[in-house]
């Protein structure tokens, strides 16, 4: 493996502070480390492999000397950024939904589709954390039995949403137990004991861009644009770890056991599915872990060669840091 000068864009977040444990643990060939944030982050250091690293301002002239630039600062931040950043000659790695329908930028879950990023012109993009975890399970399954149509809904944690999320349900909680009224900043309604159908903003036809993102990137990635799949997105009081409820029917024949079978050798796939042992997968079970844990599987009576599943992911990891440093560690290998 080569080295690659790195830059983390939004260093100092969720997500960015897990690439820096990412990158540390997997031990990932870096020749230098430039950790980007924003004008209130000068002066902060963040620990990296024993080291205190400063943090810089993110501007124009950051990524004279990169190769590889990992973004998590927000859409926004990587329309503006991402092209300076590919301009520079580095190639970005971007966790935001900016450029991940355009045609010219790949999409890549690297169990599923590592060859798309053959044909990145600069940018490549890391699609949102519910699809990652669903396609890391529904792609095994569709090489083997062929997917023909999907129904998903999602139990996703605060920390999906940033930092202020997770400070808002640890205030909330705080506030309810004091017997106070809890005061409401990030989401809509409180999300402390409660459950919000509602993730990012909605659209006219009903949906919300948070369900409107699986749907199609879920089909880019598999690269089956006929695919028939909906989805329900929901917030749940849990600070780590996305959990999803899958209806999946296939072209072929298929029973619990031979999909058991088929994602216990699927890559980035643990099964955990013993339910009269209680053996199922839970968000306080993944967090801080790589893989996308599927359990609960069992048939659909009420139509034809269709699946029950349970899926559950760390959402700041495979359903952000970790993929992004695997696409990282595709484009140096
Ligand atoms: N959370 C997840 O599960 C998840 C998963 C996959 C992808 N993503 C995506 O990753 C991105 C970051 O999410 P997050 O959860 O890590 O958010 P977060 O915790 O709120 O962190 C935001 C980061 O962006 C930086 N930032 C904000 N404005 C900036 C500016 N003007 N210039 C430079 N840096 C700026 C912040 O720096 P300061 O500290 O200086 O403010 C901070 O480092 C988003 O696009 C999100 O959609 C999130």
């Amino acid at each position: 493996m080569k080295e690659a000068r790195v830059a983390v864009v939004g260093a100092t977040g969720l997500v960015g502070r897990e690439m820096l444990k990412v990158l540390e643990q997997r031990n990932f060939p870096l020749s230098n480390l430039d950790l980007l944030a924003s004008e209130r982050s000068r002066g902060k250091k963040l620990e990296f492999a024993g080291e205190e690293l400063p943090v810089k301002v993110l501007g124009e002239n950051s990524f004279s000397n990169i190769d590889i630039a990992l973004f998590s600062a927000g859409a926004s931040i990587s329309r503006e950024f991402a092209p300076i950043a590919a301009k520079a000659g580095a190639v970005v790695v971007d966790n935001s939904s900016a450029f991940r329908m355009e045609s010219e930028v790949p999409l890549v879950v690297p169990e599923v589709n590592p060859g798309d990023i053959s044909w990145h012109k600069g940018i490549i993009a890391n699609p949102n954390c519910s699809t990652i975890q669903l396609v890391v399970v529904l792609y095994p399954l569709h090489q083997h039995f062929a997917l023909e149509r999907v129904v998903v809904t999602t139990f996703q944690a605060v920390s999906g949403t940033g930092r202020a999320a997770v400070e808002e349900l640890k205030r909330q909680t705080r506030e309810v137990n004091e017997g106070k009224t809890p005061t409401v900043e990030v989401y809509p309604h409180q999300i402390a004991f409660n459950v919000l159908p509602h993730i990012d903003t909605f659209l006219d036809n009903g949906y919300t861009r948070e369900e409107m993102k699986m749907v199609n990137e879920a089909k880019k990635i598999i690269g089956l644009p006929e695919l028939a799949i909906t989805a329900t997105t929901v917030r749940v009081p849990v600070f780590v770890g996305h959990s999803e409820s899958v209806n999946a029917q296939f072209k072929k024949p298929v029973e619990p056991d031979d999909a058991q079978e088929v994602l216990s050798g699927a890559p980035g796939v643990e099964v955990l599915d013993d339910p009269f042992s209680n053996i199922y997968p839970m968000p306080i079970d993944c967090a801080s872990k790589d893989y996308t844990y599927v359990g609960r599987i069992r048939k659909d009576f009420s139509t034809q060669n269709a699946l029950n599943l349970w899926i559950v992911s760390d959402n700041l990891r495979k359903g952000g840091a970790l993929n992004a440093v695997q696409i990282a560690e595709l484009l140096v290998d």
